[in-house]
């Protein structure tokens, strides 16, 4: 039997447990008496820099985990652990992610939201729009923070995120204007762009959901492979593969910007709840690696694999190597 413990080292390097991270949920197996291998995932904030390693604790002795974990269980298992479900058709998976959301708003109309943009959620906002015809859901209370907007891109180009999410969600529903907040990537300091909006999620204190999507390399939000992640809001380079994938909502690649604003690991690991939403055959093999695959910044949402109450909703094709 497993235990997950995760522990925050501060930037001084002492312990410090934080409460929404030192898990024992629900989609965990219930912990028996005289379990003998704990598992401990130590995360690092050094210099605002973020740094990952995995230890096990067997008994009192300490190895790095040199192999995912998750190699020993069960395939039932693991899904279960990562509370993680598989849908057939695409309509059954956008009501189920606009399902999660309404539930939320529904028990708590103040809820803070973390959007993501991109062709995964369109689905599901179009499915939140339906909700918010029908009477069923308000967001006139609600708090949105956008996970990422392009550097230099006009807010009133069609694949400006702002633009994105006037089209599809923010100009169909309630949600007050002063309540909705992305990165400005056209502001002429940046550098004060990002902790403006580091202090405006300061003052959310927590974001109760965050959805995210996932890039073919593994980044969430902007967040791109490196040998060490930023853990707050800052300006990014787009990796040549990130743009490539891009250019398809574009004239052509010379139009996708190269740097882009990005909330960062800690602040999206910070949410309360993370709904990790992937479709298509082409991202199968990444969704998997995610969640499977040994925790590494090369593959950034491998650290949602930390993360205590992850949901992720998966159509067929990208679910492929789970079944
Ligand atoms: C984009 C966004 C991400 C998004 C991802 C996947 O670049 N920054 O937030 O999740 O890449 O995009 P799509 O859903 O279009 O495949």
């Amino acid at each position: 039997m497993l235990k997950i413990i995760i522990m925050i080292l501060d930037k001084n390097g002492k312990h410090t447990h934080v409460s929404q991270y030192s898990y024992l949920g629900k989609s965990l197996l219930p912990i028996r008496k005289n379990s003998v291998m704990i598992e401990m995932r130590v995360i690092c904030f050094q210099n605002d820099i973020f740094m990952q390693n995995t230890i096990i604790i067997n008994q009192n002795r300490y190895h790095i985990l040199q192999k995912p974990l998750f190699d020993n269980l069960s395939m039932k298992v693991r899904k279960t652990i990562m509370n993680l479900h598989i849908f057939q058709n695409q309509q059954e998976l956008n009501e189920a992610g606009a399902g999660i959301i309404t539930s939320l708003v529904q028990m708590q109309p103040k809820a803070v939201l973390g959007l993501a943009t991109g062709g995964t959620p369109v689905g599901i906002y179009e499915e939140l729009v339906k909700a918010y015809d029908k009477g069923r859901v308000s967001f006139k209370s609600v708090t949105t923070f956008n996970l990422d907007e392009y550097v230099g891109l006009p807010v009133d180009h069609p694949e400006s995120y702002h633009a994105y999410m006037q089209q599809h969600l923010f100009a169909h529903i309630d949600l007050p204007a002063a309540a909705a907040h992305i990165p400005n990537g056209n502001s002429a300091d940046l550098d004060a762009e990002c902790e403006r909006y580091n202090q405006l999620l300061e003052e959310a204190k927590q974001i109760d959901l965050q959805i995210l999507g996932l890039g073919h390399n593994g980044h969430i939000g902007f967040n791109e492979p490196d040998h060490s992640l930023i853990s707050g809001t800052h300006r990014v380079e787009l990796k040549a593969e990130t743009r490539e994938a891009n250019a398809r909502y574009f004239n052509s690649i010379n139009e996708v910007p190269s740097h882009a604003l990005t909330m960062g690991v800690g602040t999206i690991l910070k949410a309360k709840t993370i709904l990790l939403i992937v479709r298509g055959a082409d991202k199968a093999e990444i969704v998997h690696r995610a969640l499977t695959g040994p925790i590494t910044t090369e593959i950034p949402a491998t650290l949602l694999q930390t993360h205590p109450h992850l949901v992720v909703l998966l159509d067929a094709e990208a679910g492929r190597f789970f079944e």
